[in-house]
Formats: C-alpha cells, sequence, structure tokens
C-alpha cells in the first residue's frame, strides 16, 4: 500500500501550524492564511545533524556562562552607515540577517552594494542567487560599480549543492538570495512553500552557528499563500530588517523589527537612483522639500522613529460634504484615529466636522502613527477649514486627548532640536513638555493644554474659497 503522506496546515503569514485547516489563524489573526503542506519529517532536520554526528562535537556538554569565554562581539561595516545602524553598529559576525520586502524594492540592489563594499574592505564573500542568472547579476553590478574578486557568485538553488560549496569555502559572509528559491530534495513540499523554507533557513543557521559565516537572508513578502512569507522564520534568525516604501517612490525605509544585537527602533532612509541606492543622511529635509508656503492644512510636525526625529509634513483638506455621509481618507496614518479626532475637534471645539468631507495625507508617502502627530494633524485639519495658514516656521507635536486636553509625548528635547536645526523658529507643544525643556537659541515655544488654546496659534482666515 503506498504511503501517505502527512499534511499539517500553516499559517503563511505568521507559520503558526495547526493540524486540521481554519479560516482565521488562532496566533494572529489573519484571515485565508492557512496553507496545506507536508509535515516536515524528521529525517530531513537529521541530514546535517548526521553530516557532524561523526565529529567529536556531536554532542556538547552543558556549561556555567563562567566558563564562557567573552570575546566581545565581532562587528563589521557594510559600508552603508545608515545599514549599520539598523543592526545596531553592524554586522555581527556569524549572526543570521533576514532582510525582507516587497518583490522590486531592492533587496538585491542594497546586498550587492554593502557586499561589494564589504568585499572592498577585505572580508571573503560569496553571494548565493537562486533568482538571477550570472548574467543578470552582472547587468546590476555593472550599475553600481566595480567589485573586487573578494565578492564572487553562484548561481544555484539546490540546498545541499550550497551547503557543501559554503562549507567548503568558508567565506566570511555569506548572501543567500531568496530564502524562497532554496530547496531540498531531503525535504518535502515544493520550492517556496512553508515546510521548505523552514527546513532551508534551520539547516543555513546550524552551518552559521558552527561555521560563523554571517548570513543575509533574503525573503520576499508575499500576500498569496502559495510562497511562504518571512515572517514564518523572524523567530529562527537574529536579525529581522524590513525594507519598505512605496515603488513608485524613491525612498525606501529600512526597519529593523528583531535584533539579538540592538535596537529595534532603527531606521534607515535610502534613495533609489539610477546607479543603486544612496543613503540620505538627513531625512526630514528629504521629507519636507516640496512643501508648499503659505497654504490652508499644512502643517509640519515631528515624530520619532527609534532616537531619531524626523519631520514630517501633515496635509488635510476639508471640504463639505456632497452626500448625507461624509467621507474620510487618510494616508500615511491610522484612519481610525484621524476620525477620532474629528470627533474631538467635532464635540470640544464645537465644529461641525460631520458635515465635511476630510483627506489627510503625510506627504512623501511615509507611514507613521505615533500620537504625537495627533496635534499636528489637528492643527492641519482647522486650517485647512478656515483657510488659515499656519506659520511656514513653526512646528506642532502633541498627543490629544479624548476630553480635547493635549497631552505630553516622550523626547521633547530632541524634536525640538530637531525643528531648531531645520531652521523652524517656533514650537507648538504639549505644556507638560515644557518642564525640563531648553528653548534653543531662537525658539519660540508656544505650550498649549488643550484644543481650545489653538485658535491663537492659526494666522487670519482668508476669505472663503470654496
Ligand atoms: P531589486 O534589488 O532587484 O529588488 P528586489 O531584490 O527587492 O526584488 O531592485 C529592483 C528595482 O530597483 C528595479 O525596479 C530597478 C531598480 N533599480 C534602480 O532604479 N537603480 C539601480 O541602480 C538598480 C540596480 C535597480
Ligand atoms: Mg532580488
Amino acid at each position: 500500500m503506498a504511503k501517505k503522506i502527512k499534511t499539517v496546515f500553516f499559517c503563511s503569514s505568521c507559520g503558526h501550524e495547526s493540524a486540521k485547516w481554519l479560516g482565521q489563524c488562532p496566533a494572529c489573526r489573519e484571515w485565508n492564511t492557512m496553507v496545506e503542506a507536508p509535515a516536515p519529517a524528521a529525517a530531513a532536520g537529521a541530514a546535517y545533524g548526521a553530516a557532524r554526528s561523526g565529529t567529536a562535537a556531536a554532542y556538547r556538554k552543558p556549561v556555567p556562562l563562567s566558563a564562557v569565554e567573552d570575546t566581545g562581539e565581532e562587528r563589521f561595516s557594510t559600508g552603508f552607515s545608515e545599514l549599520d545602524r539598523v543592526l545596531g553598529g553592524g554586522a555581527v559576525a556569524g549572526s543570521m540577517i533576514l532582510l525582507g520586502g516587497d518583490p522590486g524594492i531592492g533587496k538585491s540592489t542594497i546586498l550587492l552594494q554593502a557586499a561589494r563594499s564589504m568585499a572592498a574592505a577585505g572580508l571573503e564573500i560569496l553571494y548565493i542567487s537562486g533568482e538571477e542568472s550570472l548574467r543578470q547579476i552582472k547587468m546590476r553590478a555593472k550599475r553600481i560599480g566595480e567589485t573586487s574578486d573578494r565578492l564572487r557568485f553562484l548561481c544555484e538553488t539546490d540546498l545541499d549543492a550550497v551547503t557543501a560549496v559554503l562549507q567548503e569555502e568558508k567565506p566570511a559572509l555569506a548572501i543567500i538570495d531568496s530564502i524562497q528559491t532554496m530547496y531540498s530534495a531531503q525535504v518535502q513540499g515544493s520550492p517556496g512553500s512553508i515546510t521548505q523554507i523552514r527546513e532551508a533557513t534551520g539547516i543555513l543557521l546550524r552551518l552559521a552557528k558552527d561555521t560563523a559565516i554571517t548570513f543575509f537572508l533574503v525573503g520576499h513578502v508575499t500576500k498569496e499563500g502559495s510562497v511562504a512569507g518571512p515572517r514564518v522564520l523572524e523567530h529562527m534568525v537574529d536579525a529581522v530588517l524590513y525594507f519598505e516604501g512605496d515603488r513608485y517612490a524613491s525612498y525606501r525605509i529600512l526597519r529593523s523589527v528583531k535584533n539579538r544585537f540592538g535596537s529595534t527602533n532603527e531606521i534607515g532612509i535610502f534613495e533609489m537612483r539610477g546607479s543603486g541606492l544612496t543613503q540620505v543622511p538627513n531625512p526630514s529635509e528629504f521629507f519636507l522639500s516640496g512643501r508648499p508656503h503659505d497654504a490652508g492644512g499644512s502643517v509640519v510636525t515631528c515624530s520619532m522613529e527609534g532616537t531619531r526625529p524626523l519631520l514630517l509634513e501633515v496635509q488635510a483638506l476639508v471640504c463639505r460634504t456632497n452626500y448625507g455621509y461624509p467621507r474620510r481618507q487618510s494616508t500615511g496614518t491610522d484612519y481610525n484615529r484621524v476620525s477620532l479626532l474629528m470627533a474631538v475637534i467635532e464635540k470640544r471645539l464645537g465644529i461641525p466636522m460631520s458635515s465635511f468631507d476630510a483627506y489627510i495625507n503625510l506627504a512623501g508617502g511615509i507611514r507613521q502613527t505615533e500620537p504625537a502627530l495627533d496635534l499636528g494633524i489637528v492643527l492641519a485639519i482647522l486650517s485647512s477649514f478656515r483657510n488659515a495658514p499656519v506659520d511656514d516656521h513653526m512646528i506642532v507635536f502633541g498627543e490629544v486627548g479624548l476630553s480635547g486636553e493635549v497631552r505630553a509625548v516622550s523626547m521633547a528635547q530632541a524634536r525640538v532640536q530637531e525643528a531648531h536645526k531645520m531652521g523652524f523658529t517656533s514650537c507648538v507643544l504639549p505644556h507638560s513638555c515644557m518642564r525640563r525643556l531648553e528653548a534653543p537659541e531662537g525658539m519660540r515655544l508656544i505650550p498649549v493644554r488643550s484644543l481650545a488654546e489653538l485658535g491663537e496659534v492659526l494666522g487670519p482666515a482668508e476669505k472663503e474659497k470654496n
């Protein structure tokens, strides 16, 4: 009788495993993400272990920490200071870093550029591509520049061949582009299936720990369940970076969502150019470029990305609704938060927001949901509603509560300092942030306690245009 292949169900979003199909994943609450896959065979995981069992290190003995040699962590620079910062000060030797992102966002490009500069600094690097041919890689490399011979390339999707080459060559760094194309014949399931990529990552992880090769894995984020996304690997690797951004806008944000060797609050900002990615060392300037002057509905606010202040422009367009039900739309910020703020404006300031449509946009295509943006959003809405422009050299930040009170936010000093650096001369902020705050020279601080005090901040209303 033919042996029946045992299957289990995995959530393609978070990797949760279940014996039966479920409409909603009980772990991450996503709908329709369960996909059927062959159950991981014990033999597959054992394959690498078996290869090792001949060596003395087959079974390790438990040791107390005092017996562990403290060598500190060895880090190397990737050649991009933005990428180094997101990694917590460079890549840690022997670690495994997962770089996720939508297809076409620039994952291969950034890794090729980083590999190029690390090879120039003297590291032996192996770039293993399962997606592109050597000719295609060469075409990309041509746009980026000459590469050193220490950076070598291999086109391979067979994981057993890849591990054999890595064990033989022992490069300092290996790039796997992408983990979804790696396939091991010893594991059941088609290439890109959850079983395959989990096993492939497991095998590479053990290899990384044994040989001290640093790994960069590329993982495509996919919406459909046919190819498993990088989220199913997050718990296995040392650091997870996501490359985000609008494919049609030129800038990209590199965000760390997990990092065993650094903070997860850091972002790096890059711009895609004709010759690869370049760093954007001054993101505030980047996000404020092209800002309209003296226009109603445009307000500059400050949000924090980790320890980094970022000045952003909030735009609002408020116009009378033509239908019984007002339209609300928000791009780049939380829709529910915008609805809540509009309800607060209606109730606390007595403005009939329910007969107005409102569109909110964070310029530059960035996404931010920090509560410190509240006051900026409220002021942009009021400014558009009254057709009254806000002072061009003013920034606004603060959280707004349901009673219309303006509440304190963290790191007020850093936000004010960034505004000062960018040439702003006044700042509207929560009154409770004033303690321990030092105003930089030439910066006027305007503390507010509630929304009712915002009236004085707005310029005189222009004649109704609409
Ligand atoms: P790529 O790194 O191939 O994306 P991923 O590996 O994440 O799928 O990036 C592809 C996009 O980047 C493609 O649309 C072309 C663009 N690009 C540039 O604009 N300039 C360049 O120098 C390079 C190499 C790519
Ligand atoms: Mg690619």
